[in-house]
C-alpha cells in the first residue's frame, strides 16, 4: 500500500472513533465542546495517533484498544497546538487552515477546551469499556506513557524552554534539548505506547524508542523548515513567524538547505533502528520519510 492511502485509510480510522466518543456539541457546557470539536475537526493529520497504530501494528496483532489510546495522543497534541497558539505563547491568528481557537471563541474557552482535551486523552485510555483486552500492568505502562509525552518532563516542558529561549543566541544542544522535549516526547510516547499494547519486548521497545526519537527531532526540524519555505494556503497556517518572533531553530542556525539535510540524517538514523523489522514496520519506514518530504 502507498503511504498515502495508508495515512488516509488511518486517518479515516481516527476520526471515525473519534467522531463517535467525543461528546457532541449538544452536551452541556455546549460552548466547551463546540470550542474542543472546533479545533479537533479542523483537519490535521494525525501523525501522532497513526504512528501509535504503525508502531502496533510492526509488532503484530493489537489490541482493540489500540484506537482510544492512539486518539489520546492526538486529543493532547490539539490541547497543545490550541495553547500554543494563546496570545501568551506564540499569539497566531491561524491553525489548521482557520482562525485559531481563541480568536473564535476567546481566550479563556480556548485555555479550558486545551484543559479539557487533555482529560479527555486520559479518560480514554482509561475507559473500561473501551480499554477491557489490556493486561492491566500493561494499561497502566500507556497511562504513564502519555503523562510523561505530555507533560513536565515532555511537551509542557519543553514549551517552557522554547519561550525562555526567545530571542537569545542558542547552541545546537539547546535547540536540540527545546526540539526533544516539546515535539519529540509525545511522539516517544505515542510509538511507545503502541509497541507496549502490541506487547514490545523490552529490546524491541528499545529499537522503537530510539526510532522515535529520531523522527521527533526530525518532525520539528521539517516544521521550522515549512515555516520559512511554505504559504499561508499549503500550512494552514501563518508562515515566516518564527523569525518574526525570534524563535530558535534549524533554518535560523544553519540555513534551509543544511536544515533539511539534518533532518533527513535523523531520518536515516531512525531507519536504521527499525533494521531487526521485518515488512510489517513499512508503514513506519514510509511515515519517516513522509516527516521530511511533507508539503505541510
Ligand atoms: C504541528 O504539528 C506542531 C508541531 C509539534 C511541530 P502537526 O504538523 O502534526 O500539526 P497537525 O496536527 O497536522 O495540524
Ligand atoms: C509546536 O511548536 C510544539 C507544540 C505545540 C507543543 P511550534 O510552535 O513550532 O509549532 P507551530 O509551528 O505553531 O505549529
Ligand atoms: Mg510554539
Ligand atoms: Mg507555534
Amino acid at each position: 500500500m502507498k503511504i498515502e492511502e495508508y495515512l488516509e485509510q488511518k486517518r479515516l480510522e481516527v476520526d471515525q472513533f473519534l467522531e463517535h466518543y467525543i461528546p457532541h456539541t449538544q452536551t452541556t457546557p455546549a460552548i466547551l465542546y463546540e470550542a474542543i470539536r472546533y479545533s479537533l475537526f479542523a483537519g490535521g493529520k494525525r501523525i501522532r495517533p497513526i504512528l501509535t497504530i504503525a508502531s502496533a501494528e510492526a509488532l503484530g496483532q493489537p489490541p482493540k484498544a489500540l484506537l482510544p489510546v492512539a486518539c489520546a495522543f492526538e486529543c493532547i497534541h490539539t490541547y497543545s497546538l490550541i495553547h500554543d497558539d494563546l496570545p501568551a505563547m506564540d499569539n497566531d491568528d491561524f491553525r489548521r487552515g482557520k482562525l485559531t481557537n481563541h480568536k473564535v471563541f476567546g481566550e479563556a474557552i480556548a485555555i479550558l477546551a486545551g484543559d479539557g482535551l487533555q482529560t479527555l486523552a486520559f479518560e480514554l485510555c482509561s475507559r473500561p469499556d473501551l480499554v477491557h483486552d489490556v493486561e492491566p500492568q500493561r494499561q497502566i505502562q500507556v497511562i504513564y506513557e502519555l503523562a510523561l509525552g505530555a507533560g513536565n518532563q515532555g511537551m509542557v516542558g519543553g514549551q517552557v524552554l522554547d519561550m525562555q529561549a526567545e530571542h537569545q543566541v542558542a547552541d545546537l544542544a539547546t535547540l536540540q534539548q527545546i526540539h526533544h522535549h516539546k515535539t519529540g516526547r509525545l511522539i516517544r510516547a505515542a510509538v511507545r505506547a503502541g509497541a507496549l499494547l502490541s506487547g514490545a519486548t523490552p529490546t524491541q521497545l528499545d529499537h522503537l524508542t530510539r526510532f522515535a526519537e529520531h523522527i521527533g527531532l526530525a518532525f520539528q526540524i521539517a516544521d521550522d523548515v515549512l515555516n520559512v519555505t511554505g504559504t499561508q494556503e499549503e500550512l494552514g497556517k501563518a508562515p515566516k513567524t518564527d523569525a518574526q518572533r525570534g524563535k530558535q531553530t534549524y533554518p535560523a542556525l544553519y540555513g534551509v538547505e543544511r536544515a533539511q539535510a539534518l533532518a533527513q540524517e535523523c531520518i536515516n538514523r531512525a531507519l536504521d533502528c527499525l533494521h531487526p523489522f521485518d515488512h510489517k514496520a513499512d508503514p513506519l519506514r514510509e511515515i519517516a520519510r513522509y516527516i521530511v518530504n511533507r508539503r505541510h
